[in-house]
């Protein structure tokens, strides 16, 4: 797997990663989706710069403009509920892709710090051929990542998978580099040092999806 560490260059990327894990600046979720999504715009921008491309012509009012234009169907996959605002800044630059959506939750041992990962809720066009770009914002333990791609198996055989990831452990990282193979790239914006016992990203932002949609009652 390629990994592309995007923060390790200085962008204006730096000030939305800064907002988003700010405990004042959570405070308003409008602004935290709003920063995911433009997150998944520059993310997506720089994944755009490695698909493939064609030439065109665009017929201007004054003559005829020659132009390359990305020639690969794209499905964007997102893992309700916290992927929807990396989803849609992905879509914003990507309008004309086919979409996938799938629920993957943990369900926590009451007894212990384990949690499995279900998958209940799968809507997703054929794959074939297609490039598949999987968008999960916090990629804490890799498990929901590689759920996800397994649950997706029936539908297809990508030529190609690209991830994005908004925050990363070192640990989930690693997880998700063993499983995926040598085509797959993953986008991500940071790779934090740690992960804690309850599987969140340290220091990370906290629940990406209470963040972006209010807390949820703990089953
Ligand atoms: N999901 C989140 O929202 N945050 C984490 O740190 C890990 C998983």
């Amino acid at each position: 797997m390629h990994i592309h560490h995007i923060s390790r260059q200085n962008s204006v990327l730096n000030t939305f990663l800064s907002e988003i894990r700010d405990v004042h600046t959570q405070k308003d979720p409008l602004r935290f989706r709003k920063n995911i999504e433009r997150i998944g715009e520059i993310l997506g921008y720089e994944m755009s710069k490695t698909l493939n491309f064609q030439k065109s012509t665009t017929k201007t009012p004054l003559g005829n403009s020659s132009v390359q234009l990305i020639s690969e169907n794209l499905v964007l996959c997102s893992i309700l509920r916290a992927g929807i605002p990396l989803h849609n800044g992905l879509l914003n630059y990507f309008d004309r892709a086919e979409n996938a959506f799938i629920s993957a939750y943990r369900q926590h041992d009451e007894d212990s710090n384990t949690f499995k990962i279900l998958v209940e809720y799968l809507a997703c066009p054929d794959l074939n051929g297609k490039t598949l770009v999987l968008a999960d914002p916090m990629l804490a333990t890799g498990q929901s990542l590689v759920s996800t791609f397994e649950a997706l198996k029936p539908y297809g055989i990508p030529k190609k998978t690209n991830i994005v990831s908004i925050i990363g452990s070192k640990k989930g990282v690693a997880f998700v580099n063993d499983y995926f193979d040598k085509n797959t790239d993953l986008w991500i914006a940071a790779i934090d040092n740690d992960l804690n016992e309850k599987g969140y990203i340290v220091p990370g932002l906290g629940d990406a999806g209470d963040l972006a949609f209010g807390e949820k009652l703990q089953q």
